[in-house]
């Protein structure tokens, strides 16, 4: 990839869904993480499911977490874009990853970019990344961005590194393509600042069905201010009536 340009440092989190140790999705990420890293200034915070996964147990809410899965829910709330990854499960994501982006804030992933990721046995269920992960990423209004990955258990060594020049191939391709939409983002590295008082507030008493308020939404990277924007909208329906 090409030589650093951009001096900003991008905060990237990372999170795998895979539960084994070690972890052909942990591995995919990590690729996709160094590609990237190669090419733009990344501070990176990587959550592992194989890790974490047995600390979310029977919690319903925040609260009932441990600190250390709280702070980690506070990264992904913070994150200027994340990579997300996970292993197929009987045709879609593991269950743990979906626990944990339950006790996400709904309006905190509001245009964040997020680069889509999944390891399966069969490259049959490669559809996954588009009928499990991006509905879920869309329910968080989040940016999805066009292109994901999916790797299968062949494409790996017995040590899982990535072997296939194909799989290695569709990575310097996602992150060529993810590039300039992580850096245009103006946001970069002020949501952790805007973000804090919507996670200690989630910490505290985030009901899951939680109804959303638009003017609960955080100013987003591409409408920073979403009055002005529909004043704009309001002048333009005023001029043409
Ligand atoms: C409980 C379970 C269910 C699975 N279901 C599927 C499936 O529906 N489709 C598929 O292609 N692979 C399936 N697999 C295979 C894994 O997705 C695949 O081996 C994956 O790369 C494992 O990733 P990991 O090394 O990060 O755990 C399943 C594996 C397990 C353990």
């Amino acid at each position: 990839m090409s030589s650093k340009k951009n001096s900003e440092v991008l905060n990237i989190v990372a999170v795998s869904g895979g539960l084994n140790t070690p972890s052909k999705t942990e591995s995919l990420i990590q690729n996709i993480l160094d590609e990237l890293a190669d090419a733009t200034n990344i501070k990176v915070h990587f959550i592992k499911l194989s890790q974490i996964g047995h600390l979310l147990g029977g919690a319903i809410y925040r609260h009932q977490l441990p600190q250390s899965v709280q702070d980690d829910l506070a990264k992904i709330e913070a994150a200027d874009a994340l990579i997300v990854g996970t292993p197929v499960y009987r045709a879609s994501f593991t269950g743990l990853f979906k626990h944990l982006f339950d006790f996400v804030e709904q309006t905190a992933l509001v245009d964040v970019p997020v680069l889509l990721a999944a390891s399966g046995g069969s490259e049959r269920h490669a559809l996954v990344l588009e009928h499990q992960l991006r509905p879920l990423f869309s329910f968080f209004q989040a940016q999805t961005l066009p292109i994901g990955v999916y790797a299968t258990d062949k494409d790996f060594t017995p040590e899982y590194t990535v072997k296939s020049e194909e799989l290695k191939a569709r990575i310097t391709l996602a992150v060529a393509r993810a590039l300039p939409i992580l850096e245009w983002a103006p946001a970069k590295g002020l949501r952790e600042e805007q973000s804090k008082k919507k996670s200690e507030q989630a910490n505290e008493n985030l009901g899951i069905n939680k109804q959303i308020e638009q003017d609960e939404v955080l100013p987003s990277i591409s409408v920073p201010d979403l009055n002005a924007a529909e004043s704009r909208i309001h002048k333009k329906k005023k001029s043409v009536a």
